[in-house]
């Protein structure tokens, strides 16, 4: 499937996600022959600039950024020649008027069609204005050309302002026309995890309260804040990874099997699932809930500063950078399994992972007890799914160890996709499943927002932080809410 001939409109084509992850992974499905015969791109700033020099920014990110595939010959040159600039205000109508004019004369070279996928890579501040300015001048009007847009998270910072937001884009953009993207889903490993669970009979009939103890969903990221501290302080662990991230993959995790590989089945059971989740009131979340920010710390050797020592934040900041949470569904399937969710920077490494923790046999017959087995989908990196279970040891005791089995995507030899790539080509076909809809979105701030209020309302107490140095696995407290018979995997 090739796309239909379109325009690319990146606002924010100058910002730092369009220089990292952005423009290589358009580079790369143009490259690949993936964007049809047909394709342009159209960068649209506040910062004045030609055509011309927008070229040169482009080329320079493509070759800067780690991402880019290796260029063939020539490639970057002919690259070159599909991207234009415009600039203006984004509150005014001009820049709209002249992004307008683009697409008209993209039009002849289009096949006689205008359609357009408009890209709001800004800060979310301007997602309302610029989406009320394309409705102003006639943009999102699909009567020439179909019109889509991508928008980037933050989607909004509370419920209130999610529904805003929302209300907001929908006077402008039928739901359909909305893609409303997180990068997760577009994990090769993420979209493997319903693949392995409704493409395989072994899994699904495991896969409920009869024989899961319990599930875990690990985010562990050893960066820091990476200069990041204007959006970081104002946003913290919750909605930065817990609100959307992991909820996406706790939502894959426990949904029902829809009833066919579509957007609206998909997003359907999703929605259900998220729904089943017993919200968390703000009285509850000492209990379930814990958070954390990292202090000074080691990491693979080297000393790290602590959050409140980095460039940018507050010496008392009370921003989180680790949470973990205990979440219940309150569903036929899930009724009395929990589920533990933990996400933090600064952690001792990068790894991602849901681990599917099965419960221990019901007679043990064995000296030195079961284990629980476990099935775990290690989202990144070293990409694979293992399943962890006892074997007599050799000997002549009947000795049991775990031992893995272990599937590895390196296994294919192909080279792993990058998420921008896959959502950007979803878009332009037209493809939703792969991005949240606005009752999933609605849904899991409404999850999140009794943990916000506990830690951000007015009767919050002021955490005592920083409460793990950088370098470890987060405050004791996570331990305590996992146990005492269970624990995080150690990874
Ligand atoms: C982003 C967050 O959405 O996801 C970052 O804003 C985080 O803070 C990043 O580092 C993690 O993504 P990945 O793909 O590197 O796991």
């Amino acid at each position: 499937r090739a796309p239909e001939p379109a325009t690319l409109v990146i606002f924010g084509a100058t910002g730092d996600l369009a220089k990292r992850k952005l423009l290589p992974a358009v580079f790369g499905l143009w490259q690949d022959g993936l964007l049809g015969s047909a394709f342009n791109i159209v960068g649209v700033g506040r910062q004045e600039m030609t055509d011309e020099q927008f070229g040169d920014f482009v080329i320079e990110a493509l070759k800067s950024s780690k991402e880019t595939d290796e260029p063939h010959p020539g490639a970057l040159e002919k690259f070159r020649d599909l991207l234009y600039y415009e600039f203006g205000d984004f509150g005014g109508d001009e820049v709209y008027s002249l992004v307008g004019q683009e697409l008209d004369r993209a039009e002849e070279a289009h096949g006689g069609r205008k359609n357009a996928l408009f890209y709001l890579s800004t800060p979310p501040s301007l997602f309302e204005p610029i989406s009320n300015g394309l409705g102003r001048l006639g943009l999102a009007d699909e009567s020439e050309g179909w019109r889509r847009i991508i928008i980037e998270k933050p989607f909004g910072r509370d419920l209130a302002s999610a529904r805003e937001l929302n209300a907001a884009i929908h006077r402008v953009w039928d739901e359909s026309q909305v893609y409303r993207i997180d990068h997760y889903l577009g994990k090769e490993t993420v979209q493997n995890l319903m693949a392995i669970r409704f493409g395989n009979a072994i899994f699904e009939p495991l896969w409920n309260r009869s024989f899961v103890d319990h599930v875990q969903i690990t985010a562990a990221e050893d960066l820091g804040l990476e200069g990041r501290a204007g959006y970081y302080e104002e946003a913290g662990v919750v909605r930065d990874m817990l609100q959307n991230h992991l909820m996406q993959l706790f939502a894959l995790t426990a949904m029902e099997p829809p009833a066919a590989f579509d957007a609206d089945a998909i997003r359907d059971e999703k929605v259900k699932v998220l729904r089943s989740v017993r919200p968390i009131p703000p009285q509850r979340v000492p209990e379930v809930a814990v958070r954390g920010q990292y202090g000074p710390g080691t990491l693979y050797g080297e000393e790290v500063p602590g959050y409140r020592e980095e460039p940018g934040v507050e010496p008392g900041s009370t921003t989180p950078t680790y949470v973990a949470v205990k979440f219940e569904v309150d569903n036929w399937r899930w009724q009395g399994v929990p589920f533990f969710l933990r996400t933090g920077k600064r952690l001792p490494k990068k790894v991602t992972e849901i681990a599917v923790v099965f419960k221990r046999p019901p007679l043990g017959m064995f000296p030195g007890g079961t284990e629980r087995n476990v099935l775990a989908f290690r989202i990144q990196p070293d990409e694979g799914v293992s399943l962890k279970f006892s074997s007599k040891s050799p000997g002549q005791e009947m000795v049991l160890r775990e031992v893995v089995m272990d599937f590895r995507y390196d296994a294919f030899g192909a080279q792993l996709e990058s998420p921008y790539s896959r959502l950007l080509l979803d878009a332009m076909l037209g493809d939703a499943t792969l991005f949240p809809r606005e009752d999933e979105v609605d849904r899991a701030w409404q999850i999140v927002s009794g943990l916000l209020e506990a830690w951000e309302g007015p009767d919050a107490a002021a955490p005592d932080f920083p409460n793990y140095p950088a370098g470890t696995w987060g405050p004791e407290a996570a331990d305590a809410l996992i146990g005492p018979d269970r624990r995080w995997r150690r990874l």
